[in-house]
């Protein structure tokens, strides 16, 4: 048998490639956790819990591969799963939704987000963004062939200036993307700031579509509002979450969308020919954590406050001006004390003389120039994570 030889860059060189994935880097969140490996660092700038998942969310996952639950499930998601969706929804933001026909279930929120743009997004629609933005939001725009708006969140409060807000929505306006609570900022949209959003969307008859993946991570009394329950926003709205970060299962995938039915039939066609379902046995597991007691969820965000004050602590004994975050478990610094030329330089110098990784800040804006002053930490960790990385940071002011 002969072997097939390799093809050479000469022919890879004469085949056009996509314009669409060649317009996008390789996310750099994911480059700093290659790095950190590397180096043995702590891995500070990718937003996964390095703690076990609950117990009962485990069991109920092996005792649905163990009642043999590992076929297709309903493309556009379990059953199950959907109704407890359906009742969380209703329980948490007072929003009753049809588990048949307003639920698709997805492969994570990021399918969720990506399906959903490319059911509303035609050609020559724009999508309003807020900055610094989840690095996502960039390359799934481009996918769905949106052209992003962006709109500043403002320091040190990450407010926004409304006027540049009404200014960015035009005729070719199809929808806003909202993140609340806020993956950088820590920022979790007000009732006031959610109704200012609602009378442009009503005005320029443009859907929210609003990624709620830290909804049970808010401090100091902050509140998680679902635009979906803001009057006269439900019927435009489509809101995207996940198993992930609620129950510390990051590699699972299961995520879902809300959306009015019409929305949601697009939705599904897309997600149906895109990954035909999320894993069966998984959602089923789903299906038994939504309907975890209040308690739970108390001792979630008690304990993510925990270490929100413990991360800041840390991060201002080493030098770090910190943005205090209200919610989501990051927190964004200024690193302009330290005297690097860039954000990118002093990650670098951080993931490989101080063993510690973190997300530059210039991965969050349009124009990368806005956030070279800027870093990323991620504090969804133990306390022996937490413990040693604060060792560490103490090395950086002697190095810097
Ligand atoms: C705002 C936001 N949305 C979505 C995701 C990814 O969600 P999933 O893992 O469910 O796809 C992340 C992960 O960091 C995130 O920060």
């Amino acid at each position: 048998m002969t072997s097939r030889p390799a093809p050479s860059a000469s022919v890879a060189d004469s085949i056009s490639l996509s314009v669409k994935a060649g317009s996008f880097t390789e996310s750099v969140i994911r480059e700093m956790t290659r790095l950190a490996i590397a180096h043995g660092a702590i891995n500070l700038a990718q937003g996964f819990p390095d703690f076990p998942a609950p117990a009962a969310i485990k069991e109920a996952a092996q005792h649905a591969i163990a009642a043999d639950i590992n076929q297709y499930a309903i493309t556009w998601g379990a059953r199950s799963l959907r109704e407890a969706i359906a009742e969380k929804f209703a329980r948490t933001q007072g929003v009753s939704v049809d588990p048949e026909r307003e639920i698709t279930v997805c492969c994570g929120a990021t399918e969720a987000m990506t399906s959903s743009l490319m059911a509303v997004i035609n050609p020559g629609d724009e999508v309003v963004l807020f900055e610094p933005f989840y690095e996502n939001y960039g390359p799934d725009a481009i996918l769905s062939g949106a052209r992003p708006r962006f709109v500043r969140l403002h320091q040190t409060d990450w407010s926004f200036d409304r006027d540049e807000l009404f200014a960015a929505f035009g005729p070719a306006t199809k929808a806003i993307i909202l993140n609340t609570p806020n993956n950088p900022t820590g920022k979790v949209f007000s009732r006031g700031e959610l109704e200012f959003i609602r009378d442009l969307c009503v005005r320029a008859n443009a859907l929210v579509i609003t990624d709620e993946i830290y909804e049970h991570m808010v401090y100091d009394d902050g509140q998680h509002i679902s635009p979906a329950a803001i009057e006269g926003l439900r019927d435009r709205t489509i809101t995207i979450n996940a198993l992930s970060k609620t129950y510390s299962v990051t590699g699972w995938r299961v995520g879902w969308a809300i959306a009015p039915p019409a929305i949601t039939s697009f939705i599904r066609r897309v997600h149906d020919f895109l990954t035909v379902g999320a894993a069966a046995p998984l959602q089923e597991a789903g299906a038994a954590a939504l309907r975890f007691s209040e308690d739970y969820y108390r001792t979630l965000a008690e304990e993510y406050l925990a270490r929100r004050n413990r991360m800041l602590a840390i991060l201002e004994q080493a030098g770090f001006r910190c943005f205090k975050p209200s919610g989501a478990y990051y927190i964004m610094t200024d690193i302009s004390d330290f005297g690097f030329p860039d954000d990118v330089t002093f990650a670098r110098h951080l993931v490989s003389k101080i063993g510690v990784a973190a997300v530059p800040g210039s991965s969050f804006y349009s124009n990368p120039a806005d956030g070279a002053q800027q870093l990323r930490f991620a504090f969804c960790k133990t306390e022996a994570t937490l413990a040693e990385a604060s060792r560490r940071l103490s090395r950086l002011r002697a190095s810097a």
